[in-house]
């Protein structure tokens, strides 16, 4: 099979974790008898330096051209870097928003799993962390506050800012239907969450959603409001499969459920539309303190190319290798600066990449 695929290193420690996810796809693809043929792509801060934008139309028209994209990631330090100076739209932040809307990407997939080996760098106790947990965040990802109408304005001589979280039923089907999909390969149970006490596009979401899960008998649908779900995720992990929820609710809840896990950087995204098409990134950030120090964990964004070999080309054996490297490492004892305990060895992010790459040639020669 040929892959094409667009590569967005970014910014901070993206050009690095995303030079060792290549690394890891092009053994995979070697081993596997496949072809990838890479188009680099300018997002965030390099595009601004580069372009004077965030993104450029052309940098669009070159994504939607390919097969999937693979990120890294982007934006810098707030407080000391000049993009941050530029109004919001030209900020670095505003390109990924416009790549996403752009390329309809509704449905965005975060996985939170508790790795056994990384147990220790759990910050729950022992008795809640129970026998681990492993839940899927579907969060909605063009709608919403988001990309709502918003303005700043005087309103009788007072600054007043307008932000407004607009779903139609549509929107809201859509991604419901995912998120039941979903659930019927995993656990089957959809916890849809929503501030329906209070919103009302809360209780249009929890209408809709009630209609798309008479349509999916034999999973489970439960409600749970989203403070109460913030205090779950602490309380009690292991009760959630698949959490179904809006725009604002889904970025908020999945840095909780990444945290509460250990490990942000083994956690891997998928971003997709009604087609095979996604974009594929890890959840974690662009960590300008440590760019270019080798300290980074590229593994969330390995992990992240092998969802995007599992979703958008149905490689699911060659999946599975990179899968299986990333587990046999973690066995044998390799942990970058993030997830490092006694007795383990420490690596750095070029290393990591070269143990991992190394594991599935030896791996599919067996
Ligand atoms: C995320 C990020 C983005 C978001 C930012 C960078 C705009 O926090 O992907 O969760 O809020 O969606
Ligand atoms: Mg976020």
């Amino acid at each position: 099979m040929r892959l094409n695929i667009a590569v967005i290193p970014g910014d901070g420690i993206g050009p690095e974790i995303v030079r060792e996810a290549k690394k890891v796809l092009d053994v995979t693809v070697e081993q596997f008898g496949h072809e990838l043929i890479y188009t680099e792509v300018l997002m965030g801060g390099a595009s601004i330096d580069a372009c004077g934008v965030p993104l450029t139309d052309e940098a669009i028209e070159t994504a939607k051209a390919k097969d999937a994209v693979l990120m890294g990631s982007i934006g810098g330090d707030a407080a000391t870097s000049p993009w941050y100076q530029l109004p919001p739209h030209l900020r670095p932040e505003a390109g990924l928003l416009k790549l996403r809307k752009s390329l309809g990407l509704f449905a965005n997939l975060r996985p939170a799993v508790l790795y056994g080996e990384l147990k220790g760098a759990c910050p729950l106790k022992e008795e809640i962390i129970g026998d681990g947990f492993d839940m899927m965040i579907m969060r909605e990802l063009t709608g919403g506050l988001y990309f709502g109408e918003r303005r700043t304005e005087e309103v009788d001589g007072l600054l007043t800012a307008v932000d407004t979280l607009t779903y139609n039923e549509n929107e809201i089907r859509r991604i419901a239907k995912r998120a039941f999909d979903i659930a019927g390969k995993r656990r089957k149970k959809v916890c849809s969450v929503d501030k329906a006490n209070v919103l009302d596009s809360s209780r249009l979401w929890r209408k809709i959603v009630e209609e798309v899960a008479k349509d999916y008998p034999d999973i489970m649908l439960e409600h749970m409001l989203v403070d109460n779900c913030a205090m779950q995720l602490v309380k009690n992990p292991g009760q959630f499969d698949v959490i179904l929820t809006e725009n604002m609710f889904g970025d908020i809840l999945s840095d909780e459920a990444s945290m509460v896990t250990g490990s942000i950087g083994m956690l891997s995204s998928a971003s997709l539309n009604d087609t095979k098409f996604g974009l594929y990134e890890p959840s974690h950030g662009s960590a300008p303190d440590i760019a270019g120090k080798d300290l980074a964990n590229p593994i969330a964004t390995i992990l992240s190319a092998a969802m995007m070999l599992r979703f958008t080309f149905d490689l699911d054996e060659e999946a599975a290798a990179i899968e299986r490297a990333v587990q046999q490492v973690l066995t044998e004892g390799w942990r970058t600066a993030d997830i490092m305990s006694e007795g383990c060895t420490q690596v750095g992010t070029r290393k990591m990449g070269d143990l991992i790459a190394e594991f599935i040639i030896k791996g599919v020669g067996l």
